[in-house]
């Protein structure tokens, strides 16, 4: 897939994507907001091997699907690959925009959409069987160790956890952020795993259960 342009239009973000460049078939992305094009050279490096078998991804906090379409373009491409996708999806605009991407990517039935709180969703899903969990729901501190602490159990060994936001402190609101959450992670489950990127996002491998 040949990324050809980047527009603005009726001040949404348009990514246009030719998935054929023979064909010049374009698929139009809409995204009022861009938070994740910053991180993927980063998760093109670390994730590669992911693109070479089948994998299962899971996101908690979607949006309107702008680093689920990258996942599902560049990562989970193999065709059993899936990706489970946590939000509250609670305003019918963000809501539809990420249907309406995430058919754009021609992957829709790869995606699991989980309507909710993302503490209730993970305590339903298999343990051991994810191999990308992308935390980057809610951002207070509290349930961004809660994620951790049940991202890790669905990870299988080997699998890959992403954090967005370690260096965000930008909300008086916020009495804990997300760096405090991650930082006790990493000191209570730092012999499980390996760090392997450090930065505006925290990147780790698990190494045992
Ligand atoms: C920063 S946005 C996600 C951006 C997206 N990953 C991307 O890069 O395009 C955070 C999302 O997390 C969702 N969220 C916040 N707290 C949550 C929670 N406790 N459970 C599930 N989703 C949550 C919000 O509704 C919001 O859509």
């Amino acid at each position: 897939m040949t990324e050809i342009q980047v527009a603005k239009k009726d001040s949404l973000l348009v990514r246009l994507l030719v998935h054929d460049p023979q064909q010049y078939l374009v698929m139009p992305y809409e995204f009022t907001t861009d938070w994740f094009s910053a991180r993927e050279p980063i998760w093109a490096e670390l994730f590669d091997e992911l693109r070479h078998r089948p994998a299962c991804g899971l996101e908690i906090g979607s949006y309107e699907g702008r680093s689920a379409v990258w996942i599902l373009e560049h990562l989970l491409v193999h065709r059993q690959s899936t990706l489970t996708c946590i939000d509250f999806f609670q305003n019918s605009e963000v809501n539809d925009r990420f249907d309406s991407n995430i058919n754009a990517s021609g992957a829709r039935e790869k995606v699991t959409k989980l309507t909710g709180f993302s503490w209730q969703h993970l305590r339903s899903l298999q343990p051991d069987s994810f191999d990308l969990i992308y935390v980057d729901g809610s951002h207070l501190g509290r349930d961004v160790l809660e994620d951790a602490v049940l991202a890790f159990r669905l990870l299988r060994k080997g699998g890959f956890l992403a954090f967005d936001d370690y260096l965000w402190k930008d909300d008086p609101s916020h009495s804990v952020y997300p760096k405090e959450a991650i930082d006790a992670f990493l000191h209570l489950y730092g012999e499980s795993v390996d760090v392997l990127h450090k930065n505006w996002q925290v990147i780790v491998r698990k190494v045992s259960h």
